[in-house]
């Protein structure tokens, strides 16, 4: 197959059945927006050129285009409606675009077709190649056509026009086989025929479908293709076709996940985005999420009920009901369960961040645990330290964030506060409860609570007859004293 000459994707309709504020093909599945899909569907068949149409929130759908694919060239459509006007912009910005007018193969894609695959086209395109056609459109068979376009054969089974459901017979209603807005055209059949389409239709717009019958009656070879796996070729029109898809999207990449050794045990539950990447040998427990570009190493554990964005997980680490966000998890390391990974975390291999732990801009080095209940924002950790349960790293003074610095081999005692800016050098020791407000020297301990006084029968003097009083007179004298004074 040679490559397309250009691909123009049609982007420029209001989308209304969506009630939303935001543009219909900025609506995400699988982690990328219905037309960043469909663009990268079609650099997948590498046009010489590669055109969008837009109207509808126009400045909101170029930002996006131009960050999910930079080359590609605007169009924008005038107050003519229709997909055949829409159609003729793209070719007049091409014409604005290059010195030469555009010549050859042109396919014209929908840009809420989000399934659609590079394949698909590929075989559309040789078909339209072996042929010599002069249009190439793409249809399928489904059982409730209400609503699309229906392609009308004739005798010999060519086709002999596509007819708008408005526009349709009840004859013509009754065909199932639907024109999926997916096309090959010749540049010079396109441009001609969009030369004489007019507007006189039930909608007054100017029709990209009718070109074929055009090009049908001019004497040019007019075919449809017909796919046998409708969802490719089906349109988001509103947002129960949008979860349909995204479902349906889901369940292949799921699939295709499994084939290449990834074990999922529950594929109904667990969501990955097209772009993540996972190892072989990778296991996802039921109710995984996995979204952006999140990798995985092999024989890590993911889950159950987990969701990353955007996470690096190293090999063998394991990761149990954990939220997660922009953060590097390093091999063998073990996070969770009820763990909470702001952006900027990054565990070090056979690190440990446990339960009920939330981490942000922290750097924690290789073999260093943060076992229970801590907060640890804006701090840098060395190697093999043990962070005691209940340590927050008070990194906000009110007006400015401050940065913790613990050196390796270092024990920070259970719920200590250290107010930051602070550091913490290697091989120190913290005592429990300490509010640390100056930095440790290596290899010193830190106390900072008072002198603990023991006040003799205080509960039995002041609740002389309670459970606690009872409890106490029954219980046998204290034969040693635990502890140390400080
Ligand atoms: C179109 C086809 C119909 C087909 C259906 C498949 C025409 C006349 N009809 O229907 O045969 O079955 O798609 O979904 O082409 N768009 C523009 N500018 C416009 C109008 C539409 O860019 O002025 C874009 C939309 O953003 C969308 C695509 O074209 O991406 C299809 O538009 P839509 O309104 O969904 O389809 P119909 O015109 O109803
Ligand atoms: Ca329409």
């Amino acid at each position: 197959m040679t490559s397309p000459a250009a691909v123009i994707v049609l982007a420029a309709g209001a989308g209304t059945r969506m009630r939303s504020t935001t543009p219909k093909v900025l609506h995400r599945i699988g982690g990328r927006t219905l037309v960043g899909h469909v663009l990268a569907t079609a650099r997948g068949l590498a046009p010489d050129h590669l055109v969008t149409v837009v109207r509808h929130e126009r400045d909101a759908v170029v930002a996006h285009i131009a960050e999910v694919d930079p080359g590609v060239v605007i169009a924008d459509q005038d107050d003519v409606p229709g997909t055949g006007r829409a159609v003729q912009c793209a070719l007049d910005a091409l014409d604005a675009a290059t010195d030469r007018p555009v010549e050859g193969a042109v396919v014209v894609l929908a840009g809420d077709v989000p399934l659609l695959d590079t394949g698909t086209l590929v075989a559309l395109l040789e078909a339209h190649e072996a042929d010599g056609n002069a249009v190439t459109a793409l249809s399928t068979e489904v059982d409730e056509p209400s609503g699309y376009g229906r392609i009308v054969r004739d005798a010999d089974g060519g086709v002999a026009a596509i007819v708008e459901e408005k526009d349709a017979t009840a004859e013509q209603r009754a065909i199932r086989e639907i024109n999926a807005s997916i096309y090959v055209f010749d540049a010079a059949a396109l441009r001609e025929g969009l030369g004489s389409v007019g507007r006189d239709n039930a909608q007054g717009e100017v029709y990209l479908t009718d070109v074929l019958a055009l090009a049908r009656e001019s004497g040019k070879r007019v075919a449809a293709i017909i796919a046998e796996d409708s969802i490719l070729v089906e349109g988001v029109n509103d947002r129960s076709q949008l979860a349909l898809l995204g479902a349906e999207l889901n369940r292949r990449t799921v699939h295709q996940w499994m084939l290449d050794g990834v074990t999922v045990i529950d594929p109904a539950t667990t969501w990955v985005d097209v772009d993540v990447e996972l190892a072989p040998d990778v296991t996802l427990l039921p109710g995984t999420q996995l979204h952006g570009a999140t990798v995985v190493a092999g024989g890590a554990v993911i889950g159950p009920d987990t969701t990353l964005t955007d996470v690096e997980v190293g090999e063998g680490a394991t990761v149990t009901r954990t939220h997660g966000t922009l953060a590097v998890i390093g091999p063998n390391a073990t996070v969770g369960p009820f763990s909470f990974l702001r952006p900027g975390t990054v565990l070090g291999e056979r690190g440990k961040i446990g339960a009920y732990v939330e981490t942000k801009n922290a750097e924690i080095g290789a073999g260093s645990k943060v076992p229970h209940l801590s907060y640890i924002g804006d701090a840098t950790i060395g190697e093999h330290t043990n962070i005691g349960a209940a340590t927050v790293t008070l990194n906000y003074d009110g007006s400015q964030k401050h940065r913790t610095t613990i050196g390796s081999h270092v024990k920070i005692g259970g719920d200590t506060m250290l107010v930051a800016p602070v550091q913490v050098g290697d091989g120190a020791y913290t005592g429990a409860g300490a509010v640390l407000r100056r930095d440790v020297p290596p290899g010193a301990l830190a106390v900072t609570s008072g002198t603990q006084r023991n006040i003799d029968g205080w509960v039995t003097s002041r609740f002389p007859d309670s459970p606690a009083a009872q409890a106490a007179a029954a219980a046998e004298p204290p034969t040693e004293q635990h502890g140390v004074d400080e």
